[in-house]
């Protein structure tokens, strides 16, 4: 991720897409994020979940570990379609167990079911301009989904497709091309508790995760 501190001045540093969240579920993950491909969502989800003092869980890591294969081995074996239902299994069940902070895959919104499960939890959107695209998946290794002659073109045109989507799964949306990891994690954080502050006062902030004892949070 980019050490570059300057924001951009078009964009918000966040923005609540739904203002008044309806509370999450008793159990499952504190918060979810979502977004395209090298938006920063594992590296920024495992700094939230350190902040928060809560564990982390990454949807293709727990994929990986429940096939026993690589992400590009599936997609070369059993195609994106097997993948994508093996994802969306993964994600029902860590959306019912895991209660801490889950990063998903770029394309794990697309299945309507899948979306309107991650809406119903506190969801975050790290959203990337093309030009952190270009640093960070230049090469589209290890992604399938953009292999072949051009990945940025390929992350252009997945992105574009899915924005209305993941915008309709988010509660809030974080503008992450600038910033370095833990000043991306505290926007976030920031962004739902001051959300959630501002319309439930006083009862949210532990719904969304509240700070171990002892834990850095502000740094
Ligand atoms: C995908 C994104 C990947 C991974 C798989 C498919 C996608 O995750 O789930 O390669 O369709 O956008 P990241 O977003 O973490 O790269």
């Amino acid at each position: 991720m980019s050490s570059e501190s300057a924001e951009s001045p078009e964009r918000p540093e966040h923005t609540a897409r739904h203002p008044l969240p309806s509370p999450p579920p008793v159990h499952g993950p504190r918060l979810v994020l979502i977004g395209p491909m090298g938006a920063g969502k594992t590296t920024v989800g495992r700094e939230v979940a350190r902040r928060l003092g809560v564990p982390f869980a990454d949807l293709d890591a727990l994929i990986v570990d429940r096939d026993g294969r690589s992400i590009p081995e599936i997609f070369a074996a059993d195609g994106e379609e097997a993948f994508r239902r093996l994802e969306a299994r993964v994600l029902a069940h860590a959306l019912a167990t895991h209660a801490g902070v889950l990063a998903l895959g770029g394309g794990a919104v697309g299945d309507p079911a899948s979306r309107a499960l991650v809406a119903s939890h506190p969801t975050v959107l790290l959203e990337i301009d093309e030009s952190a695209a270009l640093r960070r998946v230049h090469a589209g290794r290890g992604r399938p989904m953009l292999a072949g002659e051009d990945p940025l073109e390929r992350w252009r045109t997945l992105t574009a497709e899915r924005l209305p989507l993941y915008r309709e799964a988010a509660r809030w949306s974080i503008e992450a091309s600038r910033g370095d990891v833990p000043a991306v994690a505290r926007r976030v954080i920031a962004a739902v508790r001051e959300t959630e502050r501002d319309h439930e006062p006083g009862t949210t902030i532990d719904q969304v995760g509240a700070a171990a004892p002892g834990t850095k949070e502000d740094a």
